[in-house]
Formats: C-alpha cells, structure tokens, sequence
C-alpha cells in the first residue's frame, strides 16, 4: 500500500470500526507465538551446494558438502546438533539442524556451500470435508458412480508405479489405533509386498507421532484413520468389488509412504523425506494428498516437489479444502511450481433419504442426511409456528401452553437463531425429532449438535405447516430401508466450493486442473468398515495421479512424457461453468485450474500446446504479449481456429460496501464474487494450419479488464480455444488489473479486535497503548498482535530506541487523532548510497523475529486467524540480553514484489513503548 493510500484508509476506517462488533474476542490470545507459518522452534532445514561448488575447497578435500558446512559451522562456534541429513543429488542435498540459537539462522546463511535455509514447518492432517462409513452394498449413502470410474476402456496403468504419501484423519468418533493404506482390504489387493498392488513403502512415523516423535518402521499399514487407505482406492482399487467400483488405475502399483500419525501434523522435512524415498524407489508418479496454508511456491516441501517434477516424474498435490477463505490461499506443497496442483469437481447427486408421508397425498420428502433417521414410529407433526414466514421460530422458550412434544415430529423454520438453539427450545417440551425446513438459506448438511433433526426444503415445510394450521392430521414416518434419493446436486459439475483458489502471492497458476473430488466412494480400513464415502481435494489428487498413470502407460513412462503431463491435461481439459446459470461466465481459473480433466483426450492428444499457462502477472510486470507453440504430432493435417473464451473476473478484495461507506482491505471469502468483465484478447495468426511433425507459433495480446476497481485486485482469466472441427485445444491465461506491492500487507484496522491493529498485548492479556514496565517473571513479558491481510516476502521485529523518529506508514492516524502514538513526522531521509538500501539505514538495536514468505491471514478465528508474538525472555532473537531500558517495537512487513533492502517498500509499524525493568 502506498503511502498516500494509506492516509485514505485509515480515517475512514477508524469511523466505521466503532460501530461494528469486533470479530474476535481479544481472550482467544493465546499468549504465545503462533501463527507464523507454524514454525518449530530452533529446527531448520539447511541445503548444501553439491561439495565441488562449494567455494574454496579444493578439490584434494574428501569431506562431503554436508561435513564441509558442519565444520564451519562448528569454527564460527555456531552451536548446532545434526537431526537428519539428506542425500539426493541433484533433487536435494541438506540437513536439518537444530539451532541453539535461532538467530544464528542468518549466520548459517552466510557460510559457504550453504544454498538456503529455511524453517521446519507444520502441514496440518488433511480433513476430508465430508466423511462417511458405508455399512454395505445397499447403504443409502453409496452414491452412483457417475465419474469416479470406468472412465476408459482397457487402460488400467498395469506396470506403473505410484508413490503416495499416505495420510490420515480423525474420524468424528475415536478410534483404536495402528496404522498409511489398509492393505489386507481386500480390494486393494489384501497383502503388502512385491507381487501386490500395495508392493512397498515405509512407515516414516508411526501410529503415535503427531504427540511423539516419529517412530519409523517399514510398514505403512493403516487400521487407524483411513484416509491413506481412501487415497489409495481412488487410485487403485480392484474392480468386482460389492460396489461395482475401481480405482481408476486398478492395475498400478503403489507404494504407500506414512507420513501422518493417528492425530495431529507432520513436519515438511518428513514429507521432504518421503519424496526423495519416493524418487529413490522408483515411482513414476507421486501424489500427495495434504498440505497447508501457504499462499507461496517457496516452502522446501514445494520446492523439493517441483525439482522432482521438473526431474521428469509426475507430481500431484492436493490444492487445499479452504475455499470458503477467499483467493490467495492455495496449500504448499501443491503450490510447488512443476507440480499438479489439483482442484475438486462436485459429483451431480447427494445421497440423501425420504422421509414418507401419511395422512395427505403428497410426495416423499427428501431430508438432507445420509442415513435414515432412527425414528421408528409413525408420529403425527406439530409446527412450533403457523405462519411460514416467521423469521425466529422457536428462538425463545416455547408458549406455556405448547403440549408435552414426545409423541410428534416437531416441524421448525430456520432463521435467526442456531439451530441447537430452536432444538433445545423443543427438547424443553419433551420434542425428540424435529424437521427443520428452510427459509432460502440453501439445502445443505447443518450443524444440529446431538440432537435428532434434519433439514427440509422450504415448499415441504410449509406445505406441512399449512396443512397443521388447517387442522390436517398428517403424520410422518421415517423408512430404515429403501428410501435412499440420489438428490440432483445443484452444485454437482460445478468446482466443489471447498476448493482453494489460487493464485499464489507471487503469481504462480494453482490450482492446475480439476477432477472429481465431491462424495467420493473408496475404499477404507477392514476395521473402520472397508468403503466409505469422503470429500475434498484429497480425493482429487488421487484420482489425477490415477489418470497419470493411464497416460504413462499408453505414451510411456519417459522423463518426456512427464515434463509435458501439466501440459497435455491442461491443453486438454473441459471448461466448468460458475455456476448452473445461464449467461454466468466461467468459474474463475483460480479455482478451476484449466479445467475439469479429460483423460481419454490427455491421453490420445496428437497435438502439444505449450505453454498452456500464460501468465501476464500484475500490471507493474505486465506481460501482455505472449506466445504459444502448436506441434502436431499426428498423421494429418490440422487446421485450427482460434478464440478466445474469458472466464469470471475474480474480485478478490471485498469491494467498497455503500453500508459501511469505506474501502475494505479484506480478501473477499469464497465463493469469490465473479465479475464478467473479461480481458481483452487477440491473437495472430487467427487461424493457423499444422502439417504433421510441423510446429507453429501464435502470439498472443492480452489486454486487462478495463473498469473495474483496481482495489478489489481483480484477477482476470480465460481461455484461448483452438478448434478444429470436433477436435479442439486450450490455452489458459491468468493476470491480475493491479499491481500486486498496491495489496496492503497489515492489518491496522479495528474490525477484528476492536482495538486497531497492531497492538501490544501486556501480561494480564490487555491490549496497551501507554507506556509499560514488565519485569519478564512469569507472564509479566508483552506480545505483539498483529494480522497479515496478505502475505509477505519478509517480516521482521525489530527493537528501537524508544526516541526513535521515523516515518511509519501505519502509524499515522496517531498523529491525525492527537491519540497515543504521537511520532514526530520527519521524513525518512533516504541515503545516497543506494548499495546499502534504505533498509538498512533505519537505526535498530537487534532483531526479536524474522520470517520469509508468511501466508496470509483468514478471517477465521480457527488459528488461522491472526498472528502474535510473544517475547517471554528479554532477547534478541541471537540470544543476547536486552538491558533494561526503554525501547519500542518496529514491525515491518515487505510488500509483495517489494524490495527487500528499500524501507519504502515495507509497511512500518512502530509499537508503544515497552520498559525492560528486569530486577538486579
Ligand atoms: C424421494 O423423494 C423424491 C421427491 O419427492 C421423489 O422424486 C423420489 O422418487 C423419492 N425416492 C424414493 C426412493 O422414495
Ligand atoms: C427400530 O426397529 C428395529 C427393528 O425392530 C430395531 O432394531 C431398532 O432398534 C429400532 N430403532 C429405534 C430407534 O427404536
Ligand atoms: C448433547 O450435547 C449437549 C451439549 O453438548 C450435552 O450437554 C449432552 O450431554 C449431550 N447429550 C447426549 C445424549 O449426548
Ligand atoms: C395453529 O393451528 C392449529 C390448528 O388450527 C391450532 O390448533 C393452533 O393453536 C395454531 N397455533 C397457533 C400458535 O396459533
Ligand atoms: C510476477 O512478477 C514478480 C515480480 O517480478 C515475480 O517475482 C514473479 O515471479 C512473477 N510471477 C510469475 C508467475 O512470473
Ligand atoms: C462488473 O463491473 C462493472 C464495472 O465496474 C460494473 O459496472 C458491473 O455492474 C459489474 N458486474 C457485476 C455483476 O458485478
Ligand atoms: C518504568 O521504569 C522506569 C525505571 O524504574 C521508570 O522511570 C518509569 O517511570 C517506569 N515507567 C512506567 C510506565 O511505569
């Protein structure tokens, strides 16, 4: 944000802050530093140069790379201790090291041979977003297989071996424990080794890790979660099963890696290690089903999958479940920048059930739960309200009068209220089972805690309602058999909303395409039930990694074919629509990637387009005139002509609101509000004619939206179409109509906390503003809370002298106000010598806290919410002591495609003044 943006902002901002409620509750401060990529603390993953390009050693030296940078680690008394080493030339050569200090990390940097370092980080277990066990063939929850199988005829990827980096859930309910893919199901082949269809893998932590350390043994079975064993159907199960179902490459080999426990994370040098075993095994094709929040292609895990990618194997990546987060939000490692990131398609039908009615004709009602209602009787209906349009039915204790509700099957509008609430207003007079109908809020799963409820459609509802009110003595009973529906989703072959939209921070195409990832039907553990239905892209990962392996298997498994899969997918792929709509434009390609895939035409493509992805980035690096090859590798001559296909502008900052009358700085949440003002796009030539073996170029022109809102950072996208006759190609395009340092990087608003953000958080857990003495006993230490609006390439902490005079972008509203944070406004002299940069040049005393490629935050408060730092020792971040004193924070924050050594590309905060007084 430039600065004079700011000055816009703040005071509008401040005017409005008062009269919105606070979004969080200042209590969910922890109190101790979270956020921030979920960092471990003092462990990083540290990479060597290959040992002959490290500088100065000679060539008669024998020590490896890693010995050569432990040794100078050790002469420049770094202390350190070696956790593990890898040892994969050419794909990645490290170690990880534990610190004992972690701001010797900047030191490490600075020794020869040494490449990067970068810290462990956390990547949550993979939750699937929906989950459900079938109990058999007639389960009224197996939905059809509409695209999850049989997608071609006579290609099962016999010979192809896939790697998948197995991981696992909690179930809702707790489960005994053991352990990656439940081989002895017996449709996944029913035994683990050679000559199965699970014929190896390893176990790299063990049932326990996520509250232990890992526990490494050879064997990757899974009874425990069932999530690996899920995966590992979707790509491979055996067909003749009960379910009439297969893995869509039900003859590959697959070798399963662990790296989840029955709970909790795991640490990206673990998934680093599973991948180079994975390499090393000899997979084909290696697919990861989990990831974390990221929002860069930088993190280790990202950058080992995209080297193994680039190194000629097929790589897909789940691209996250946070749609509802809103763009700018894609998972790592998915967001490696030659791996497959892969969005979810929703399945056309929701198993659902029927409820029947007596009494009065009308239809079976559909009710929105998977399982039948364990309700035997046939009980008469009582509505809580005759009118249906009330907007609180049943938000307050029922009337005095309202009968004892045990004998009826209570009918409630939605609205106002939760529904726990309505529900437990019912239990209070007597009510068991309640239907609730909807008031136009959506047909959809909904939260009814324990209680026996459902939700109904709306016509149904009030069709119940009315005939009540008319004295109609109708009754309902629930079938345990036989009224399973397959519910038309209205969503279905749309991008199922929970797919993470893309882009990444510094541009990057995530996701790459789609497959079917909505209410998929797979296998599980014997114990947990052997097939269940799951959702996420978890479920679409595998299936891509599936498809990868019918492609090996038809054009061969060179290092070639796998360089050129993105490539023939994308090139390939249908386009999906927004929405059911007619004249809706197409979804936006930051969550559709190219497309929905279409294995049969990825397969048998004669023509290569390439690239498939252009990218025209932000408008400060514009690249508009691009160009793409068009090889055809058939018999026959092709002509084709081109056009261009926009798909919906992805508004991804919430717009100027006429409520509120200000600009939000807020990424808009999913589903990210499309506008169909669409770049303009020509081409030349318009048409173009390919002999066989013979490549043409085309140069393309893209020209940005014009009209829209630059500060609703509008990421266009679309499609050039190459058709020929029935045969036809695709390019994608991507840009943004902004430029991306524009993006303001730290919240300073009050939205959140009711206080303006950034704050200082003191030891009782009150923000403060006044100047205030800790004595760092106990909690008596302060914490900086802070939220990132978007991400940043660098964010430090650093400790001031407290009669600092700098000119901070976020802290002029202080001066504005006549508020607390009154700074002297002398401008920022900037130094003459540009090679020191002006970051350098601001006065520090030490560092407290320093991080590279931070994800944004979200708007939720589920630990992903806001970031703090907390400072219960007083040091700096290399240990030294800080004096007692008085002293400020100064939090810069770099914007993105920022500088990194000029102070005006950061956002600037200068906290209030914080006493050292600790007691001689
Ligand atoms: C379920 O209800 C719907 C809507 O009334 C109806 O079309 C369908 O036939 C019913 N199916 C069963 C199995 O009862
Ligand atoms: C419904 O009836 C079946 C068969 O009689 C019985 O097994 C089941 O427990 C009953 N369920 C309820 C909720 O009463
Ligand atoms: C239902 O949930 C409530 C609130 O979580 C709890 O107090 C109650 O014990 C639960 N009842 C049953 C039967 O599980
Ligand atoms: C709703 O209608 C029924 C049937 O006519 C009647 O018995 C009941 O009192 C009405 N409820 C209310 C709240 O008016
Ligand atoms: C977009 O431009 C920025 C700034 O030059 C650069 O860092 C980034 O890599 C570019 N992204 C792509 C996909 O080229
Ligand atoms: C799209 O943006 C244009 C230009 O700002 C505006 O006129 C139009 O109303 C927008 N359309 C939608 C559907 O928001
Ligand atoms: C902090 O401690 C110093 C040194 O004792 C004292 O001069 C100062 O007034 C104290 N400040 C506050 C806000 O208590």
């Amino acid at each position: 944000m430039a600065p004079t943006m700011a000055s816009v902002f703040l005071p509008l901002l401040a005017a409005t802050g008062s009269a919105l409620a606070a979004k969080f509750s200042p209590s969910s401060v922890s109190r101790s530093t979270t956020g921030f990529g979920n960092t471990l603390p003092n462990k990083f993953i540290v990479e060597v140069d290959n040992a002959s390009d490290i500088p100065g050693k000679r060539a008669l030296d024998t020590r490896s790379a890693h010995e050569v940078v432990y040794d100078s680690l050790r002469k420049r008394d770094l202390g350190f201790q070696v956790e593990k080493e890898f040892n994969s030339p050419g794909l990645f050569l490290g170690s990880v090291l534990t610190l004992d200090n972690a701001n010797d990390a900047a030191k490490v940097l600075d020794i020869p041979g040494v490449k990067a370092i970068r810290p462990v980080t956390l990547i949550p277990a993979p939750k699937p977003v929906k989950l459900h066990v079938v109990t058999g063939p007639d389960d009224p929850q197996v939905p059809p297989d509409t695209e999850s199988t049989h997608i071609l005829t006579g290609i099962f990827g016999k010979g192809i071996k896939i790697g998948m980096c197995s991981s696992e859930v909690n179930l809702p309910h707790p489960r005994s424990i053991d352990t990656g893919i439940d081989y002895t199901n017996p449709f996944l082949g029913g035994a683990f080794g050679p000559g199965n269809k699970v014929i190896g893998g390893f176990d790299f932590v063990g049932d326990a890790y996520g509250t232990n350390t890992p526990m490494p043994d050879d064997d990757p079975l899974d009874q425990c979660n069932g999530h690996g064993t899920h995966v590992g159907g979707i790509i491979g199960a055996d067909p003749n099963n009960p379910f009439n179902i297969s893995g869509v490459a039900s003859q590959a080999s697959i070798n399963a890696y662990r790296v989840f426990g029955c709970e909790g994370s795991v640490t990206d040098d673990i998934l680093i290690e599973a991948l180079l075993q994975g390499v090393k095994d000899g997979n084909n094709i290696l697919t990861m089903s989990l990831g974390g929040t990221d929002g860069w292609t930088e993190s280790s895990s990202s950058v080992v999958s995209s080297r193994i990618a680039a190194s000629g194997r097929i790589v897909t990546i789940a691209a996250g479940n946070d749609g509802s987060k809103g763009s700018w939000y894609t998972s790592s490692p998915g967001n490696g920048i030659n791996a497959i990131s892969v969005a979810s398609l929703d399945n056309t039908v929701i198993p659902l059930q029927n409820a029947t009615v007596h009494g009065v004709a009308h239809d079976p009602i559909p009710y929105f739960d998977a399982l039948p209602l364990p309700v035997n009787a046939t009980l008469p209906i009582f509505a809580t309200s005759n009118d249906t349009t009330v907007v609180d039915d049943a938000c307050n204790p029922l009337p005095d009068d309202t009968p004892d509700l045990s004998g009826f099957i209570v009918v409630v509008r939605r609205g106002t209220c939760t529904f726990v609430q309505k529900l437990t207003n019912i239990a209070a007079k007597g009510g068991q089972v309640s239907l609730i109908y909807d008031n136009g809020n959506g047909f959809s799963n909904i939260d009814v805690g324990n209680f026996t409820a459902v939700l109904i459609q709306a016509a149904d509802g009030e069709f119940l309602v009315n005939q009540f009110a008319a004295g109609v003595p109708v009754a309902i009973s629930f079938p345990q058999t036989g009224a399973s529906f397959q519910f038309p989703d209205p969503s279905g072959g749309l991008i199922s909303s929970f797919t993470s939209y893309g882009p990444t921070n510094d541009f990057f195409f995530k996701p790459a395409v789609a497959a079917p990832g909505g209410n998929i039907l797979s296998t599980f553990p014997v114990p947990l039930g052997t097939f269940a239905v799951l959702s996420g892209t978890s479920m679409a990962t595998p299936f891509m990694a599936g498809v990868s392996a019918l492609l090996f298997e038809v054009r061969g498994t060179s290092a070639q074919t796998a360089k050129i899969a993105r490539t023939l997918f994308e090139s390939t792929a249908q386009r999906i629509s927004s929405s059911h709509t007619d004249g809706d434009p197409l979804q936006t390609v930051t969550q559709q990637g190219a497309g929905l895939v279409d294995a049969f035409r990825a397969i048998h493509a004669d023509v290569l387009v390439s690239p498939t992805e252009l990218i025209t980035n932000d408008t400060a690096h514009f690249r508009g005139v691009q160009t793409f090859t068009v090889k055809n590798t058939g018999t026959s001559e092709k002509t084709f002509k081109l056009s261009h296909i926009p798909a919906g502008t992805a508004l991804t900052v919430q717009p100027a609101s006429s409520q509120v009358l200000q600009d939000s700085i807020f990424p808009a949440d999913g589903p990210v509000p499309l506008n169909a003002t669409a770049a303009k796009v020509s081409f030349s030539p318009k048409s173009l004619t390919v002999r066989p073996g013979q490549t043409k170029t085309v140069t393309v022109n893209i020209t940005p939206p014009k009209g829209l809102d630059a500060k609703t950072f509008p990421v266009f996208s679309g499609f050039i179409q190459l058709s020929n006759g029935n045969e036809s190609y695709q390019v994608t395009y991507l840009g943004l109509a902004a430029a991306l340092k524009d993006m303001p990087v730290v919240d300073n608003t009050d939205v959140f906390f009711g206080v303006d953000l950034p704050t200082l958080v003191d030891g009782q857990g009150n923000f403060f503003s006044d100047p205030e003495n800790f004595t760092f006993a106990g909690a008596d230490f302060p914490s900086v809370l802070m939220r990132l609006n978007f991400g940043t390439p660098k964010l430090r902490f650093d400790l001031v002298d407290s009669d600092i005079k700098l000119n901070t972008t976020l802290n002029t509203r202080g001066v504005e106000e006549g508020g607390t944070h009154v700074f002297e406004r002398e401008v920022f002299s900037f130094p003459h010598n540009p090679g020191q940069g002006t970051f350098a040049k601001v006065k520090v005393l030490g560092t407290i806290f320093e991080a590279d490629f931070q994800p944004r935050n979200s708007d939720v408060n589920d630990g992903t919410g806001f970031n703090e730092l907390s400072i219960p020792t007083p040091q700096f971040a290399n240990g030294t002591t800080i004096p007692n004193g008085s002293y400020r924070i100064l939090l810069r924050a770099l914007k993105v495609t920022g500088d990194p050594t000029k102070e005006e590309d950061f956002e600037s905060w200068l906290s209030p003044v914080i006493g050292v007084q600790v007691p001689s």
